[in-house]
């Protein structure tokens, strides 16, 4: 007989339902870690936008392998499974921090500040985390989940071992909240940047995929300024890489480009 008060993971998920991240959720009250059940559950197929949400974690892990604690019945632990593009895989873990920094804001009025590359704080103690971990397969992602950890209702510093300090939403409040309420505004804000993000990840690739420029020798005019050499690729920017013929890379934001030959 669980000593807390378990999550109502069922109001939470029936909140989401059609929504593309909580519309099925996996609650648990002790695991490893819910990356572990996650991952299991893409190993079995599992649709996009699966959430595996515990109370405890014997093994829960953080970024460059610190500990992370969960208080059963006081804070949140979960992960979400998604399937993202090339484009939104690298963007992952940014938004998934801006989403649980906007749920924050319309579930407390509070507005964390992010530590890069992701944590949220508040004066410098730590009140969230988030930790990405994907696979690849070849030309694109197999999956992702992102896993996050919010300090809802305790503060877990008595515990840490990984010389930082910490806080909770309740004490920077002054008032406990509901993990139900926290938990639903996550998923929901998650879902949205997240589709914002494959949208736009979509279009990214489809231009991509047609630049007939790429691997041909050109030549690139702008002004009274031009470079030569080999089309290499586009950053992240949709800036042209060049390949000079010194062996030289130039990153060209604009110009009129000629095929040479
Ligand atoms: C960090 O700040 O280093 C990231 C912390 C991420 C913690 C969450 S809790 C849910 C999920 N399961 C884990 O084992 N870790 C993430």
């Amino acid at each position: 007989m669980a000593s807390y008060s378990p999550l109502d993971a069922a109001r939470v998920q029936s909140a989401l339902e059609g929504m593309p991240v909580g519309g099925r959720i996996i609650y648990l009250p002790e695991v490893t870690s819910t990356m572990d059940v996650a991952r299991q559950e893409t190993a079995a197929g599992s649709e996009e936008g699966l959430v595996v949400v515990a109370e405890e974690q014997t093994v829960g892990r953080g970024r460059f392998g610190r500990v992370w604690v969960s208080l059963a019945g006081q804070n949140l632990s979960f992960s979400v499974v998604l399937y993202p593009n090339r484009w939104a895989m690298s963007r992952l873990s940014v938004a998934a921090s801006v989403a649980v920094a906007r749920a924050i804001g319309q579930v407390t009025g509070l507005s964390p500040s992010h530590k890069w590359p992701n944590d949220l704080h508040f004066h410098g103690k730590k009140v969230a985390g988030i930790l990405v971990e994907s696979a690849l397969r070849q030309g694109g992602v197999q999956y992702a989940i992102v896993g996050i950890g919010v300090n809802v209702n305790a503060d877990p510093s008595e515990m840490l071992t990984g010389g930082y300090q910490a806080t909770c939403l309740a004490k920077e409040l002054g008032q406990p909240l509901s993990r139900e309420e926290l938990l639903t505004a996550v998923l929901a804000e998650l879902g949205m940047v997240y589709m914002e993000l494959k949208g736009w990840g979509e279009v990214w690739e489809e231009w991509q995929a047609s630049l007939d420029t790429l691997g041909k020798e050109v030549r690139v005019q702008w002004g009274d300024r031009v470079e030569e050499g080999r089309a290499e690729g586009v950053d992240g920017d949709g800036n042209l890489i060049l390949r000079r013929a010194d062996g030289s890379l130039a990153t060209l934001t604009g110009g009129e480009v000629t095929l040479q030959s």
